[in-house]
């Protein structure tokens, strides 16, 4: 059992799981382009599980992190103009950024790592884009209390026929 396991009682091993599943998804969604487009502030941008890049095309000033070696690299071989790392976001230093942005990210980190994940935020914008899958828990999926982890929301909009939320909080106003 690994200490992220131990620590949140789960025998859930995100690491292993999304070692071994690329999300290879490469397609933007409209709303997506137009909430992330409307939201984000001046600045650096850093996108926490960023899979395979497909949301850098939307930021001009971008770094993307993700955990499995693969999507880092079929990210720089399509996004060449853009920046991307390979680290553990629960485990490693994320850096800082005006902007942080997650998508189909924070839904995947289990309880009780979340809540480390969160403190280590200290941008003036955070943009989630997450699902929260009330009453339904696969052992890779869980459901937060986004407003408990950031903060009250500066934002919020439900995507139609999905269980999707985004979210923005706002640091200092
Ligand atoms: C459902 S995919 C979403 C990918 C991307 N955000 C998108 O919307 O296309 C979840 C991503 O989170 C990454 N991930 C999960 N846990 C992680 C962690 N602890 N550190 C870094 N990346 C992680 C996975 O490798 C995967 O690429």
């Amino acid at each position: 059992m690994s200490d992220g396991e131990k620590k949140c009682g789960s025998t859930f091993d995100y690491f292993s799981y999304w070692q071994k599943r690329l999300y290879d998804n490469d397609k933007i969604e409209d709303c997506q382009e137009r909430l992330f487009g409307e939201h984000q502030v001046p600045g650096k941008v850093l996108e926490l599980g960023c899979g395979c890049g497909r949301l850098s095309p939307l930021f001009k000033d971008y770094l993307g992190v993700d955990l499995n070696p693969r999507a880092i690299e079929k990210a720089k071989a399509t996004y060449a103009d853009k920046k991307f790392k390979v680290a553990d976001i629960v485990t490693d230093e994320i850096g800082q950024a005006e902007n942080i942005v997650t998508c189909a990210f924070l839904q995947h980190i289990p309880d009780g790592l979340v809540e480390d994940v969160a403190k280590k935020i200290e941008a003036k914008n955070i943009m989630l884009f997450e699902s929260v899958l009330e009453g339904y828990r696969a052992p890779w999926c869980f459901s937060h209390d986004y407003e408990e982890l950031f903060g009250k929301a500066h934002y919020i909009e439900s995507i139609p026929h999905t269980p999707a939320r985004f979210m923005v909080f706002r640091r200092g106003e």
